[in-house]
């Protein structure tokens, strides 16, 4: 299988809610929620996308090659790209009925472990849209990151603990689904948290505790307080409100607050190897990808997560090569052109 043959497949899986667009960039499917689109006019996705590709890159190849290295250690695991699948919930809702949370899962994470690194997985509503990923990452010895909504603290608790027992390298909250008002209209609320809580919820657990959905330098310094072990800088891919900048555009200044105090992911836009390095440059650790990963696990289940992850990284190694970066430590702002 190629990626060409993937995007094919897909296509005809996925049904009418993604066309499976050369570029994602959020521009056919603004708006279309349930489906693939940004929350209201699309503006924040298709900012995600575009000031990603306004960044260009300082070329240097002159230099002693000796070879890339890619890895990353996280959550005391050795991972072979600092790249991970982002969840995905609602399967049925915005995808069709190809694959239900279980199936969709398991293309996400024996893929992404077949290619030496891992995916968050998702949470919903009824009990089952966490349980049944839950499953297979315990089957997959642990090997995902479940993402929990930021629900009523003692459930949060318990599904922590689910986790736990799973063996999981680490738990996440979207807190950024506070927003989500169509969970309440379903009968079960999630809103927003104050430190104090997210701080008691954190120290319940010994896993590393990710907090997604931070936008801001406040927003990050509290995360710090609360005692996560990371954040991801997302606007949920544009999903939960309209009109916010891209989290590459707030990543620097969240990076020269909070960076070396906790691990710092960003997702929203990112496409392509190049767009790894250009993100790890301004002071991300490590990257989430969303929507590529929908369509790469429609379009070859498990192989073609795997093929993606392996793209993406081969194109990371090839931009690194071309920006005189041996390994991820040596990527900083200088391979960023200024103008
Ligand atoms: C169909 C769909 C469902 C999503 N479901 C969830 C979810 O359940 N939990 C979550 O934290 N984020 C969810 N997200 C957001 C992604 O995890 C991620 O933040 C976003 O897709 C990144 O942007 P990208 O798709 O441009 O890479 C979802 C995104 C899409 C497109």
């Amino acid at each position: 299988m190629d990626y060409r043959e993937v995007l094919e497949n897909a296509k005809s899986r996925i049904g009418a809610k993604c066309r499976v667009c050369r570029e994602c960039n959020g521009i056919v499917c603004r708006g279309e929620l349930p489906g693939m689109g940004g929350k209201g006019t699309g503006s924040s996705f298709i900012r995600n996308f575009e000031k990603l590709n306004e960044i260009k890159l300082n070329m240097d190849t002159i230099y002693e090659f000796k070879g890339v290295d890619t890895s990353i250690e996280l959550f005391g695991k050795r991972f072979s790209f600092p790249i991970f699948a982002a969840p995905i919930g609602g399967l049925h809702i915005h995808y069709g009925n190809f694959y239900n949370d279980e199936g969709y899962t398991q293309a996400i994470v024996q893929g992404c472990k077949k290619a030496g690194t891992a995916g968050f997985t998702a949470d919903g509503v009824d009990d089952e849209s966490y349980d049944l990923p839950l499953k297979v990452v315990s089957e997959a010895g642990g090997w995902g990151i479940p993402t929990i909504k930021p629900w009523q603290k003692e459930e949060v608790k318990a599904k922590i603990k689910k986790a736990e027992a799973a063996g999981a390298l680490a738990v996440a909250m979207d807190i950024d689904a506070a927003g989500l008002t169509t969970l309440a209209l379903l009968g079960k609320p999630v809103s927003p948290k104050p430190v104090e809580e997210i701080k008691e919820i954190a120290a319940s657990t010994n896993l590393p505790f990710i907090i997604k959905g931070i936008m801001t330098v406040k927003g990050a310094m509290k995360a710090v307080e609360a005692g996560a072990y990371g954040i991801v800088v997302s606007n949920h891919g544009g999903r939960v409100q309209d009109h916010t900048p891209a989290p590459v555009e707030v990543l620097p200044e969240i990076s020269r607050a909070v960076g070396g105090k906790i691990k710092i992911f960003i997702d929203g836009g990112i496409r392509t190897g190049t767009d790894v390095l250009k993100v790890l440059a301004l002071g991300a650790d490590a990257v989430l990808i969303g929507r590529p990963y929908g369509v790469a696990a429609y379009g070859g289940g498990a192989e073609g997560v795997e093929l993606y992850t392996k793209k993406i990284g081969s194109e990371l190694i090839e931009a690194m090569i071309m920006t005189g970066c041996s390994k991820l430590s040596d990527i900083n702002e200088d391979i960023i052109y200024k103008g």
